[in-house]
């Protein structure tokens, strides 16, 4: 059922990492509003995603799901008699490379909107060149504060941390039992380190307590000197707050020192990937996340068969998000009375009661939506188990 015309040319620009290291300038600054609706027969959707590098099936998945919207969108006739075409960049998980796609998108581009990324901190690096060019920007899945609160062209379509941290405080305390829990975190992440204050500040309110903060850095490979002395400590469970590509090698390194305690964390850990790399040692522990593909709802089921019948794989919420802040942005367009930045900005700031796939969404004064998170029990053969649904 997805094998429509595809009228979309979705052009992936590798964003240049190593070429560009030596000579290159930063990136200019941005012009004044740079927010010119785009001219011609199509409208210029930018993507920014780590489709290479540690974190790549964030991108791939988002720009899958983006690429589904706008595939559908394209089918119903377009939006106000143009087709939507997608330009996408690489940035390789890095935000500098966000920073420099950013300034493409909006400077040479000129695109109407931008969606990305992923990782908190890269979508903050991209916010902080979209806003000042005002040109409307939605993440569909970062998940740290600081993101929507560069300005009022940035927007989210997924819950923030501060609740993220507090629902598996809540499931620590509430489901699990646990009294003493460590903390192994991502020093440079705002992601890791935002859901890191919050867990740890709840989780104390609630009664239990913090016996061990470890730090890592992205691509680290070696965790055993910081699961040792977690270990030392004794804790009853080991709170990371990272990405697949960190935590899958830490499940399989806890095990092995003997640690036998449930892990928990985020969002960050969902990827097929996690099971490569942690194999069975990623098995029976939990993370929060955005949606479970288990899901009975039949808009949820009907997408998961379609993304299955492109993709050739279950949907994982990167992708789903991705498909719904396409979405969001497309209903936008078709509401608002041009496609300048302001009129776009405008008619995205007044998204109610949008059907994602992924919940509803209505964006509050912070340009944030407010969703209840499911917590999933990571299974064999890459399948979460759905435990539990955590309302705001
Ligand atoms: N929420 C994470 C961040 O902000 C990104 C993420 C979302 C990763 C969903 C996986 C799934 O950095």
């Amino acid at each position: 059922m997805r094998t429509l015309p595809a009228v979309t040319a979705a052009l992936v620009l590798l964003a240049t990492g190593c070429e560009k290291k030596s000579a290159t300038p930063a990136a200019p600054a941005p012009a004044a509003p740079a927010s010119v609706a785009p001219g011609g027969d199509s409208i210029l959707v930018g993507e920014i995603f780590s489709l290479t590098g540690g974190q790549a099936t964030f991108g791939i998945s988002s720009r899958n799901g983006i690429e589904m919207a706008v595939k559908e969108a394209n089918a119903a006739g377009g939006v106000k008699g143009k087709k939507l075409e997608t330009r996408v960049y690489d940035d390789q998980g890095k935000p500098e490379e966000a920073a420099n796609a950013a300034t493409r998108l909006v400077n040479q581009d000129h695109v109407a909107v931008i969606l990305g990324e992923v990782a908190s901190t890269n979508s903050i690096a991209m916010a902080n060149v979209a806003q000042p060019a005002r040109v409307p920007m939605i993440t569909p899945t970062s998940t740290n504060p600081k993101v929507t609160e560069i300005g009022d062209y940035i927007f989210r379509v997924c819950f923030i941390d501060p609740f993220q941290g507090f629902v598996m405080a809540r499931f620590a305390r509430d489901n699990l039992k646990l009294n003493k829990v460590a903390v192994l975190r991502d020093l440079k992440s705002d992601y890791s380190t935002g859901l890191t204050d919050v867990f740890t500040r709840k989780f104390t309110e609630m009664g239990g307590k913090i016996v061990a903060v470890e730090t890592y850095n992205l691509g680290d490979s070696d965790f055993r000197g910081q699961l040792t002395a977690i270990k030392r400590a004794n804790p009853d469970g080991i709170y990371v707050p990272g990405y697949y590509s960190e935590v899958g090698v830490i499940a399989r390194q806890a095990r092995e020192l003997g640690l036998t305690v449930p892990l928990m964390g985020g969002d960050g850990w969902d990827s097929d990937k996690l099971f490569e790399l942690g194999g069975s040692a990623v098995e029976g522990h939990y993370f929060s996340n955005h949606y479970s593909s288990d899901d009975p709802a039949p808009r949820v089921q009907k997408f998961v068969a379609a993304y299955k019948a492109a993709y050739g794989r279950v949907p994982d919420a990167l992708a789903t998000l991705a498909y719904d802040a396409a979405g969001v942005a497309i209903d936008a367009m078709r509401r608002a009375p041009d496609l300048s930045g302001k009129s776009l900005r405008d008619a995205i700031a007044q998204t109610k009661d949008y059907p994602g796939v992924a919940g509803v969404i209505t964006l509050d004064d912070r340009r944030n939506a407010v969703k209840p998170a499911v917590v999933l029990k990571v299974g064999k053969d890459k399948n979460y188990e759905y435990v539990t649904t955590i309302n705001p």
